[in-house]
């Protein structure tokens, strides 16, 4: 099978995949000083970065915002995790915690924008990881209108969070992380550029920019799927071509956040089950979630009506929750057995891989990349986060236990900002009535019912695992609030729990839990001080190791 061929040489090393790329600023007086780590405060963690020979990098010029070609058609690669612990022996939990840890960065932002910091951690179940994330920051020039046309000499930040849930293989969402971003970055350039030819300097509508997300990822995946096939038919050997069809053969989920600090806009582009949600402090010292995307499946009532809709005479199109009673997201990159043709396929069969078409294959495309773009204004003044993760997390903790905990550690871990929020921990303590935090309850304001959150599923791990789902089960013990996250949605405070779950090898993990990717973003309001640096406190050590 191609897809072993594959696992077998994916073990090469370590790419870290957050990528930085800006413009130089000319003011070195903005440089951090003495940052050990960071020679310049600006993490290039690929090593093929700091050495100067990315074949792909986009430029930040004067006159536009940055010019970008299409990533190359290198080798795709992936580090896979190394199994170094016995399946019979438990881990205790200083192997547990260091497990957790291993793939953890957190970086704080100097840039006075309203992004304070965002912490990362991915925890593979199958081996290599299906799970990808990527992360990059532009910065857009000052021939941009702004809004309020008062300060017309400023630039803005675009800053651009992605986590992509693979399935059927890594392949891909590896893809996705080295394209997706300049794919949508590319067509969001245009479309400003367009308007601002047409309309004598006004910025795009809210439409426009939502269209160009949209055009981004279906380019993305037409290349993924389609272009491939030609691009096959030109390879010399069927390893070869497998490499080039490998993306468009596995799958995955894609959920790409865009923030424009300018605007404060902050867009999450959903193709699949991944999920986004906001935290905001109320003025009592509790925290409000809010969803800022819908799980797309095939038990979604909106993707069902739709699928019904687009492929009439086909009561099979959706069956057990899964489209064609198979594949679970409704919307993905790749999985190309639900959008070429039959043709494709069987010339694809006859000429490369032997998989035959799925029999209830009438009228594809059955599975679509196009994403539900939400637009959400954050307050960086209220000390807004947003959590993004893959649907491993959301499978454990309900979006309330999520913010909660988000909350809770933000009590134990106070960010520096001009306007703190007024959770403090000693606030929140005489708002409890002098009680310290650790006894009581998440400080989250439940609004919802669990069960009746629209669109989105209820953890079913925890009646597989047989969790009481009190508050009293959670703990702090990270510096890494996504890490943080992960550990409680393991078990928390149940130590035995965590070290049991961690010490399950991959592919038996597979049966108890999916492969995580849990992103945090704090916003608020700091005075510029530098650009991106590396927090070592929260960052496994192999993070922090590169130097330039
Ligand atoms: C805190 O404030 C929120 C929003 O104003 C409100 O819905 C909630 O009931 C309050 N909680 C408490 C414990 O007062
Ligand atoms: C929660 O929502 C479900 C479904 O909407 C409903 O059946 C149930 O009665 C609700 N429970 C409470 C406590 O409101």
């Amino acid at each position: 099978m191609y897809l072993r061929q594959f696992s077998a040489a994916a073990i090469v090393s370590i790419v870290a995949s957050s990528l930085w790329y800006y413009r130089k600023e000319p003011d070195q007086k903005r440089e951090l000083a003495g940052s050990p780590t960071t020679a310049r405060g600006l993490p290039h963690l690929n090593p093929a970065v700091a050495n100067g020979q990315s074949q792909s990098r986009p430029v930040v010029e004067d006159d536009r915002f940055f010019v970008q070609e299409v990533a190359s058609s290198g080798p795709i690669i992936k580090s896979a995790e190394v199994q170094s612990v016995s399946p019979h022996a438990m881990l205790n939990p200083e192997e547990a915690t260091q497990k957790l840890r291993h793939l953890q960065e957190s970086y704080e932002v100097l840039r006075g924008r309203g992004v304070l910091r965002y912490d990362i951690v991915q925890l593979p179940s199958n081996n290599p990881i299906e799970d990808d994330h990527v992360e990059k920051l532009m910065e857009t020039s000052p021939s941009v209108p702004l809004h309020d046309q008062t300060d017309s000499s400023a630039t803005s930040d675009w800053m651009f969070w992605s986590v992509f849930d693979g399935h059927s293989g890594w392949t891909t969402s590896a893809k996705l992380r080295q394209v997706l971003t300049s794919y949508v970055a590319r067509e969001l350039d245009a479309t400003y550029k367009h308007t601002i030819a047409a309309s004598s300097l006004l910025p795009p509508s809210a439409a426009l920019v939502d269209a160009a997300i949209k055009q981004g990822f279906l380019k993305c995946d037409h290349d993924i799927v389609h272009e491939s096939i030609n691009r096959a038919k030109k390879a010399n050997t069927k390893s070869a071509a497998a490499d080039i069809l490998g993306p468009a053969l596995s799958g995955s989920c894609a959920l790409l956040s865009f923030y424009d600090s300018r605007s404060k806009d902050f867009r999450v582009a959903c193709t699949g089950d991944s999920r986004a949600v906001l935290g905001r402090l109320n003025p009592n010292g509790t925290w409000t979630a809010q969803p800022l995307s819908e799980d797309q499946t095939g038990g979604t009532p909106s993707e069902m009506a739709r699928l019904r809709a687009e492929h009439p005479g086909e009561p099979n199109v959706v069956a057990h929750g899964r489209i064609l009673g198979n594949l679970e997201p409704s919307r993905a990159f790749g999985d190309a057995h639900y959008k070429w043709a039959r043709d494709i396929q069987d010339m694809v069969k006859k000429d490369w891989f032997g998989r035959s078409p799925l029999t209830l294959l009438k009228t594809p495309p059955y599975v679509t990349a196009e994403p539900v773009v939400t637009t959400t204004r954050v307050m960086p003044e209220k000390g807004d986060f947003v959590v993004l993760a893959t649907d491993g997390l959301w499978e454990m903790l309900t979006n309330d236990e999520v913010v909660g905990l988000v909350g809770r550690w933000l009590e134990e871990n106070p960010l520096k900002s001009k306007t703190t929020p007024s959770a403090s921990p000693s606030w929140t303590r005489s708002f409890l009535g002098g009680k310290a935090r650790s006894d009581a309850s998440l400080p989250v304001n439940r609004l919802h019912n669990e069960s009746s959150q629209s669109g989105q599923r209820s953890p079913i791990r925890r009646q597989q695992w047989d969790i009481t789902a009190g508050d009293e089960r959670f703990v702090v013990e990270d510096k890494n609030a996504a890490t943080h996250l992960v550990r409680n949605a393991l078990g928390g405070r149940d130590r035995d729990m965590v070290c049991g779950l961690l010490t399950l090898p991959s592919p038996y993990s597979r049966r108890y839990r999916d492969d995580l990717t849990v992103e945090v973003i704090f916003f608020g309001e700091a005075e510029p001080c530098g650009d991106v640096v590396l927090n070592v406190e929260a960052s496994a050590p192999r993070i922090a190791r590169p130097k330039l």
